[in-house]
């Protein structure tokens, strides 16, 4: 069995389903209001696990009733916990995903227990690092608590996934310790300083990127699909085509499918149109952590697509 180690977020999602966004200074009654597990570490890790893959989550929540539920969501889910830290000052983290009645989303987050993941605390879960084939990082967590990841994973020849979101600057060194890089355009121009408007500055965005350490990058781009470089080769996979309820977590959902595929040693293609698949059907559904689809989903999903193809 692939084995995931996630060092990373876990929050409280509070969903406000809407009409539409609002606007400054405006009030708008909500649709429908939900509670549901995210961050993105805790989705990454729920999708991995959903996936098949033996799954560890390092990370912090407060000492408070979020945390439980939280902690609770990962033992329901079959993920090892023991190196989730409860912080003693911090409460645990809360998103809100504001909704439309397209299922496009915009997010506000407080960090809290998140922020106050230590390096000491990551160097702490070496073991479990050591015995993944992949440890994956998104950016919910300290940079320092994310590099004591990388370097722990680079002692022990486990690959080190980042998925560089939310956009921040990145380090010389974390790019050299990542093997594989997922963002989306966004995320691709901040960190490459090119315009990844186009389709040919994703291909130089990708390039730089590349040329900074990671054998393997990955920029998604919404219903436009997915690009990725790999040993220098350019290749487009076109997205799914699904009726969306709620796009939180589908980039989580692509993330935990890619690892997982990766690590059962697929050849990128076929991880990329899994990971694919994975994102279209995390949006099918509402919440983050709980459309997170398994592997029989994915697996039914992909058959039909293939049928209809044929057909
Ligand atoms: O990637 C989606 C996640 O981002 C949500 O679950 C929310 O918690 C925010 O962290």
């Amino acid at each position: 069995m692939p084995s995931v180690t996630i060092v990373g977020s876990c929050n409280i999602d509070l969903i406000f389903r809407l009409e539409r966004l609002p606007q400054l200074g405006e009030s708008l009654p909500a649709l429908g209001f939900e509670i549901a597990a995210g961050g993105k570490g805790l989705n990454q890790a729920v999708a991995a696990a959903r996936l098949g893959a033996i799954t560890a989550m390092v990370g912090a929540v407060g000492q408070d009733v979020f945390g439980e539920m939280l902690v609770k969501v990962l033992a329901q889910e079959g993920i090892d916990h023991t190196c989730v830290q409860k912080d003693h000052k911090e409460g645990t983290g809360v998103a809100c995903p504001l909704l439309d009645a397209n299922g496009s989303n915009a997010i506000v987050v407080a960090t809290r227990a998140n922020g106050h993941l230590s390096p000491k605390a990551v160097t702490a879960a070496e073991a479990v690092i050591a015995r993944s084939d992949i440890v994956m990082l998104q950016q919910e967590a300290p940079a320092d608590a994310n590099l004591a990841a990388a370097k722990a994973a680079s002692r022990h020849q486990t690959a080190v996934m980042l998925n560089a979101a939310p956009a921040r600057p990145v380090t010389p060194e974390m790019l050299r310790l990542t093997q594989v890089l997922v963002l989306n355009e966004v995320e691709a121009a901040q960190l490459s300083g090119e315009d990844a408007s186009t389709r040919e500055g994703v291909l130089t965005a990708a390039q730089r990127l590349h040329e900074q350490g990671p054998a393997i990058v990955v920029i998604t781009l919404g219903s436009e699909g997915v690009f990725f470089l790999h040993q220098g080769a350019a290749k487009w996979a076109p997205a799914f085509n699904v009726k969306v309820v709620d796009t939180t977590g589908a980039g989580d959902a692509f993330c935990g499918g890619l690892a997982v595929a990766l690590a059962r040693g697929k050849p990128l293609p076929e991880a990329v149109n899994f990971a694919n698949a994975c994102g279209a059907l995390a949006c099918t559904v509402l919440g983050a952590a709980p459309s997170m689809p398994t592997e029989n989903d994915v697996a039914t999903f992909l058959a039909r697509r293939r049928q209809k193809r044929g057909a």
